[in-house]
């Protein structure tokens, strides 16, 4: 697989590393500040070309990657589907559902694949979770709840864009909390309803929410607790805290700390203590999981599947993360098509 990068900032250096240690050859990239993306062509031994629709109609590129803010997705993707490459974007999948949406259509009548990074889903602890789950190892699930009780600080949140209702689409939730979201669902299944409380810019000065906390009601019937924030210093290991009816499973960062269950047989759980998480710094994270996730990426694209973290997969997690959003200010329940 070649791959050309759009938006060489923080996250990328992740992405040529995974695509590095996978095998996949990093063709070209782009940045609007040239030097840092000549600079990073430069480091990863790839082309820097001048602007975006050059990396989506490269010759040597099967597919975009897309690791710029939310609200920079809809404008390759078109492009790509016009190319014939297939896209992966970095969450969030956009900034706001109609937009989302409006990929998710347009990828199909392309006939390109769609994946959205949300890389924790390949950690080894969800991955178990996922399968144990699904042979009923928990029982019937009663609560699924994650708890995102980061702090990000006033230099991170220091250019304007941060935080943004336009460039990020809100704040702790959207841009931090959404891979908890995103698990949540895949373990748990679709939320029929949600009833949310924000603090926006409790502690920074932002104009989102860096306090959130949410009350859901699954499809299943099951209850369940998100709380997302970069207000509280020094900032903990986030939590993904399971109960089903045989007993409980808990994640911490990303590991699985806790299976406290009876009577239980079958594949042993990969219970560890050394956990990674971005709690107080957005890099600390491991490179695994990417691999895993672009692995399944290129897997998808050869065979014509989709890929674990679909545009529509994506969407579901925007989809909960837009109705917490609405129900803060509304001050009401909102459901949800579950
Ligand atoms: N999956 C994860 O664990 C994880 C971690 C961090 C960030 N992210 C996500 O990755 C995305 C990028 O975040 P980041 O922290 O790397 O941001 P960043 O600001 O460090 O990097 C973004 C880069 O994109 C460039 N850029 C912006 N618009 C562009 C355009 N139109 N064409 C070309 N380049 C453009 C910027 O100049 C910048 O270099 C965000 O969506 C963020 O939520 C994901």
């Amino acid at each position: 697989m070649r791959v050309g990068i759009i938006g060489t900032g923080a996250i990328s250096h992740k992405h040529a590393e995974a695509y590095h240690n996978i095998g996949y050859e990093f063709a070209a990239c782009t940045d609007v500040i040239p030097s840092k993306g000549e600079e990073f062509a430069a480091k990863y031994g790839g082309e820097f070309v001048r602007t975006w629709e050059e990396v989506c109609r490269h010759p040597r590129v099967d597919f975009v990657d897309v690791c710029t803010f939310p609200d920079f997705r809809i404008q390759p993707l078109e492009l790509c589907a016009q190319t014939k490459k297939h896209i992966q974007v970095q969450k969030p999948i956009a900034t706001n559902l109609e937009t989302a949406h409006a990929m998710i259509k347009t990828a199909r009548a392309g006939g390109i694949v769609l994946g959205v990074v949300s890389q924790h889903r390949f950690d080894d602890s969800s991955q178990f979770l996922k399968r144990a789950i699904g042979q009923q190892r928990l029982g019937k699930i009663l609560q699924a709840d994650a708890y995102v009780k980061w702090y990000r600080s006033a230099e991170y949140y220091s250019r304007p864009i941060k935080g943004s209702w336009a460039t990020e689409g809100g704040g702790a939730l959207i841009n931090q909390g959404i891979h908890q979201v995103d698990i949540l669902l895949w373990l748990a299944g679709r939320v029929s309803q949600v009833y949310a409380e924000w603090q926006l810019g409790a502690l920074h000065k932002i104009e989102s929410e860096d306090v959130v906390s949410a009350l859901l009601r699954y499809a299943s019937g099951a209850t369940g607790v998100i709380q997302a924030s970069t207000a509280f210093w020094p900032g903990y290991t986030e939590r993904l805290e399971i109960h089903g009816t045989k007993g409980s499973a808990v994640i911490s960062g990303d590991k699985l700390t806790a299976w406290d269950v009876e009577n239980d047989s079958g594949e042993p759980p990969p219970l560890a203590r050394d956990v990674a998480s971005g709690a107080s710094d957005p890099m600390a994270i491991s490179l695994a999981p990417f691999e895993r996730q672009f692995r399944d990426f290129g897997d998808a694209i050869r065979t014509g599947r989709a890929p674990l973290v679909s545009g529509e997969e994506g969407y579901y997690a925007l989809e909960l993360v837009d109705a917490v959003y609405r129900s803060c200010r509304e001050g009401q329940k909102v459901r949800l098509n579950a």
